[in-house]
């Protein structure tokens, strides 16, 4: 009984009051849950991720976008389709380059096959300069 007080407690503390002002819409967004490794973790500099475009982080593999001016989001840079990671997002596109498969940088949908599945996406907010997962 405690422990599940206490559990609930840090849940709360955890994802509740976290600082998603500003003009983020990531903030609020649905998506996947990010694998626990990655949760607080800064994917890149927000300076690094060009509006319209994005920033591969091959290491973490997730891909970082700015589909609008303040708008980020993030995605597992790892295709649906075969598993290739894809490329650095362009005109708001991630492209797969082994079989073209083509994804939408604001949702992940995929938009072009031979994937159907979206990418798996990651909540992230601003804080300081960087880009961090929630
Ligand atoms: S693995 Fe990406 S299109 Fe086939």
């Amino acid at each position: 009984m405690a422990e599940n007080g206490l559990g609930r407690r840090e849940l709360l503390g955890a994802g509740g009051v976290a600082a998603c002002g500003l003009a983020l819409t990531a903030c609020g967004a649905g998506g996947a849950q990010a694998q626990p490794s990655l949760k607080g973790k800064v994917l890149a500099k927000a300076a690094d991720v060009p509006v319209g475009g994005g920033k591969l982080i091959k290491d973490l593999k997730v891909v970082v976008t700015q589909p609008s001016e303040g708008v980020y989001k993030a995605f597992s840079a790892s295709c649906t389709h075969k598993g290739c990671q894809v490329s650095t997002p362009k005109d708001n596109v991630i492209r797969c380059a082994c079989h073209g498969s083509e994804f939408a940088a604001d949702t992940g949908q995929a938009t072009k096959g031979p994937a159907t599945a979206p990418l798996a996406s990651f909540q992230v907010k601003v804080e300081g300069d960087g880009i961090v997962v929630v």
